[in-house]
């Protein structure tokens, strides 16, 4: 008896000879525009282009908070709950970066993802996203990132302190992760129409999923340490997240790292900490020509901006390294912690223009 060894069948290399030469032909045909950008066009969200996203929905949440329900191109991989997305939108002509925490159930049926965001007065893209943006509008995305998330090892009992828009990596994790059976949610507001997801936490409350405290600044005052431990008695016993303003954050780990608990809170900051300010200095930028005066508290990133240079930018507050630019010359100084860099032509330094001030004279390659 005779087997027979399947053979490549040579077909298969000479279409896909063909299809490059005809992509090749296409290509010189229809320069300056490339064959990919017209597939762009006709599927923007197709494998193998800049990942991106089409909104699908927004809901409005409270007065000054909607969710995005976001179709992500077909090269998206899911997250871990908790984490958070960059996303870039076009605002009145101009690309800008923003960093977004997911709140989507990971089961979604339609595979879509969403992301909730609070209008901040003054805020360009949250704004822009709350109040302007209507389904049908695609948003530039990147991959899911951030160490926001439960370990591996549940924890038996959990504590989330959360405040404002700091509700929505919670929020992703309590969607996702049912199995967790002993959660207390202490949450701060203005008012409880002001809490986002306000209903759905309230049902899980009544379920008895989670226990959940809600303080209404309005008539409760501020959130502070000693008050959310007289609220929680068995603190000390719980791993805790916590997410909202900066002061909270701040106050929450001196009270958990005086108690000796301070591994065992966990934050998440969607602002910088600033710590340290000093002079600040004229900004030249190399390649636009432009010049800014910035002083020493203010990051070179919101100076530019302000002073009308197109800069690259991602979370502002220094973790995903989409502001990095050359420093050619001069002096900057890291807002967080008082560090200055210095440097000459040809050193070839990079600095995070989100959270670094002009520390004197400086100029940067853009
Ligand atoms: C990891 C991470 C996750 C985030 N997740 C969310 C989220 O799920 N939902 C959400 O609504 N936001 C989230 N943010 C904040 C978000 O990225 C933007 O900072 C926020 O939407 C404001 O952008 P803007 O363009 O409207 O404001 P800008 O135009 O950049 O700033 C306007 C003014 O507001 C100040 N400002 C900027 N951001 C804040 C802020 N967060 N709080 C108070 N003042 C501010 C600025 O200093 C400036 O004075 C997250 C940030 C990070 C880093
Ligand atoms: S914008 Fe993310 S590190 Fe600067």
């Amino acid at each position: 008896m005779t087997a027979t060894v399947p053979r490549p069948s040579p077909a298969r290399p000479a279409l896909s000879a063909l299809r490059d030469r005809a992509l090749r032909l296409a290509e010189l045909v229809t320069t300056p525009v490339l064959p990919a950008d017209y597939l762009d066009m006709v599927n923007p969200l197709r494998a193998g282009t800049d990942l991106r996203g089409r909104v699908e929905a927004v809901q409005h949440e409270t007065r000054d908070a909607a969710t995005l329900v976001i179709r992500p191109g077909a090269d998206w991989q899911p997250h871990v709950p908790g984490q958070w997305i960059r996303i870039g939108v076009d605002v009145d002509g101009v690309r800008m970066w923003r960093a977004y925490s997911l709140t989507s159930d990971l089961t979604r049926a339609d595979g879509c993802i969403s992301i909730t965001v609070k209008a901040i007065p003054g805020g360009k893209v949250s704004n822009h996203l709350v109040r302007r943006v209507r389904p049908g509008t695609l948003v530039h995305l990147d991959q899911a990132t951030g160490e926001f998330v439960l370990p591996d090892a549940r924890p038996e009992k959990v504590l989330f302190v959360t405040a404002g828009s700091g509700i929505t990596p919670v929020m992703g994790m309590l969607r996702n992760h049912p199995e967790l059976d002993d959660v207390v949610l202490v949450h701060s507001a203005p008012t409880p129409d002001d809490v986002v997801f306000g209903a759905e936490l309230r049902a899980l409350a009544a379920t008895g999923r989670i226990r959940l405290v809600e303080q209404h600044t309005d008539t409760a005052g501020l959130l502070d340490p000693a008050g959310v431990a007289a609220l929680v008695p068995d603190l000390a016993e719980r791993a805790t997240w916590a997410c909202g303003p900066v002061a909270m954050l701040d106050a929450l780990q001196e009270h958990w790292d005086a108690a000796g608990l301070g591994e065992r809170l966990v934050t998440e900051r969607f602002r910088p900490a600033v710590a340290a300010t000093g002079e600040g200095g004229t900004v030249s930028f190399t390649r636009t020509g432009a010049t800014v005066e910035a002083d020493g508290a203010t990051p070179i990133l919101d100076a530019a901006e302000e002073a009308g240079v197109l800069m690259p930018s991602g979370c502002r507050m220094g973790i995903c390294y989409g502001c990095v630019l050359p420093l050619r010359e001069g002096a900057v100084r890291d807002l967080r912690t008082g560090e200055v860099t210095t440097a000459a032509p040809g050193d070839g330094v990079i600095v995070q223009t989100c959270v670094s001030a002009a520390a004197g004279a400086c100029s940067l390659d853009h």
